[in-house]
């Protein structure tokens, strides 16, 4: 990794009870952190990618030493209990106490399954967020949400918990390939659609961003995300907001685990987000040349994704395990225009038959 980049906001936000720091200041205010806390043990959780690529630099900036590294296999499969499992075994072996802390270096898959498994040991010990993924800094890393798959069920096992501090340096994407980075643009673009206008119609120059255009996004849709966690926490109201896309979205991803074929989250949320336009256009939420227009943007950028008619019905049961539903009901979030969303929203099953031919351009 280098260690000069483009200019860089250095900001800092409050989610909560914690910071959420920007750029190359962050360090200091990590190590800042961690002296003043009186950690018994520091411990860095990191996957086969992250210790080759982020870790020697993430040591480096924080000049930490003495700390126990965790690593953990990448990869949304191993989001299971039995990852979970090897992290409480791996604390336990190196002596960690309550007064431990877990530095979580990765992505969604690694600050989920690390976060989980902090707030569960022993009761609950702190850790900290240093996203290296595109989908980490923009979403996965703030609000508090940590979990695991049971089986091909996504995040069907969880708890609400805040990390101490989420340190967001866009420098680690320098490491992300060009599909991960893509796959964290699909949260961008639905932050765009569903809450920010403006933020969409930026997002159409993908993948013409100077790097500081870029810093300046991920910046912007950490803002986003954290103020409507600040305003609801446990999701009963605005967050439901962040689940646009990930209804049929979730359900397409399941398909593919269980097929055991690899799709990243993005390419999912891509799927879920042209299919719950289309359903936003059924109920007259959205005209039809921002529907095309939503389709062919999203299209441009990933590819196709494939299932057929005969997964029309596993996508649908899927639907129904779908954590945001109560009392089976489908409870969509979608487009109210552009930039706009409509929470809690029921849909017939014979519409997402409709929602995923018009993905397969049927
Ligand atoms: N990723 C959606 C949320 O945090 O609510």
């Amino acid at each position: 990794m280098q260690a000069t980049q483009g200019k860089v906001v250095i900001e800092e936000i409050k989610a909560g009870s914690y910071g959420v720091f920007f750029g190359d200041s962050a360090y200091k205010k990590l190590r800042y952190y961690l002296d003043t806390h009186g950690y018994s043990k520091v411990f860095i959780a990191v996957d086969e990618n992250t210790q080759s690529l982020c870790l020697p630099y993430f040591l480096y900036r924080t000049e930490l030493s003495n700390c126990e590294i965790i690593p953990i296999q990448s990869g949304e499969e191993n989001k299971t209990l039995g990852g979970c499992i090897q992290i409480w075994h791996a604390l336990t072996r190196l002596r960690a106490d309550r007064k431990s802390a877990l530095l979580n270096l990765g992505g969604g898959m690694l600050t989920d399954i690390a976060g989980f498994a902090a707030t569960t040991f022993k009761r609950g010990i702190d850790f900290i967020h240093i996203p290296t993924t595109l989908l980490g800094m923009v979403d996965a890393s703030i609000g508090g949400k940590t979990g695991l798959n049971l089986g091909v069920l996504k995040n069907q096992i969880g708890a609400f918990s805040n990390p101490s501090m989420v340190l967001i340096d866009p420098r680690y994407l320098q490491t992300l390939p060009e599909r991960e980075y893509r796959s964290g643009l699909a949260e961008m673009i639905k932050y765009g659609l569903g809450l920010d206008e403006a933020l969409y119609r930026e997002l159409q120059a993908y993948p013409q961003f100077t790097t500081e255009r870029r810093d300046n996004l991920i910046w912007r849709c950490a803002k986003l995300k954290t103020r409507i966690v600040n305003e609801d926490f446990r999701e009963e109201g605005l967050r439901k907001a962040l689940n646009l896309g990930h209804s049929i979205g979730h359900a397409i991803e399941a398909l593919f685990l269980k097929r055991r074929e690899r799709l990243l989250h993005g390419e999912a949320i891509a799927v879920g987000l042209i299919a719950e336009a289309y359903l936003s256009y059924k109920l007259n939420y959205l005209e039809k040349g921002e529907l095309i227009q939503i389709r062919d943007f999203i299209r441009r950028i990933y590819p196709g994704v494939n299932f057929e008619k005969k997964d029309f019905q596993s996508i649908k049961s899927q639907l129904k395990h779908d954590k945001k539903n109560l009392r089976d009901a489908r409870n969509f979030s979608l487009i109210r225009g552009i930039g706009h969303c409509e929470l809690d929203v029921h849909i017939p099953e014979a519409f997402i038959d409709e929602a995923l031919r018009y993905y397969q351009g049927g």
